[in-house]
């Protein structure tokens, strides 16, 4: 938890195609009704250098081991730069993916060990966790359909085929089984405004 903190640190995790962008603005203007400061920020990306490593992270193909250094990397600078800070001054920092990310894809999908993900988040940020993730569960096979009818380009990680995308659904599932008290599984096969009733109601239980 950010104990050490005043602010809210909240982060959105799912596959590609569940449906976190509705989510993430319903959470933004509620937390904003609330009179929250609200820093809205992504990863791989949330700085200038971060958004640079997203560009090759997303379009350049390289080794499994420096797709998973360059998240960590572009993650250090986030931190640095954009969520502690945020946090220290009581903002609420509403991130589209975070660490949970690097576990799903990289662990899950792409097959490094845990242990090395383990090191890096110990290493990266040992004292600190989301206060809240929300979790987008969805089978690939109707993420990938959701996927391909809106939108225009794909990256490397969307063009990915339904096995890789299977792994990394068991591994959020997995790691929301570790981290039950802080991760909330959301049903992603529903229609927006029941996803977003359980966000809300989420979210007034824990922060209102
Ligand atoms: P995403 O956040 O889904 O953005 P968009 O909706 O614009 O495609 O894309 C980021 C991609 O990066 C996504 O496919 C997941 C991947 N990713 C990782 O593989 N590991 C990570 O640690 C993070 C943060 C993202």
């Amino acid at each position: 938890m950010t104990s050490a903190y005043t602010g809210r640190f909240i982060t959105f995790e799912g596959i590609d195609g569940a449906g976190k962008s509705t989510q993430i603005a319903a959470t933004v203007a509620w937390a904003r009704a609330h009179d929250h400061e609200v820093v809205q920020s992504r990863e791989p990306g949330g700085t200038p250098l971060g958004e640079k490593l997203r560009e090759l992270l997303l379009h350049e193909s390289m080794h499994l081991e420096t797709e998973a250094l360059l998240m960590f990397a572009a993650r250090r600078e986030h931190l640095a730069q954009l969520i502690e800070p945020a946090l220290a001054r009581g903002a609420w920092v509403i991130s589209d993916r975070f660490t949970d990310a690097s576990y799903a894809y990289q662990a899950g999908g792409r097959g490094l060990s845990l242990e090395k993900f383990s090191a890096l988040e110990g290493w990266v940020h040992p004292d600190l966790q989301p206060d809240l993730t929300f979790l987008f569960d969805l089978a690939p096979d109707i993420a990938a359909r959701r996927l391909a009818a809106g939108r225009d380009g794909t990256d490397r990680f969307e063009r990915e085929q339904t096995d890789f995308f299977e792994r990394v659904r068991a591994a959020y599932l997995l790691r929301a089984r570790e981290s039950a008290g802080r991760i909330v599984v959301l049903d992603a096969n529903r229609a927006p405004e029941q996803i977003q009733a359980d966000v809300l109601k989420t979210l007034e239980e824990r922060f209102a």
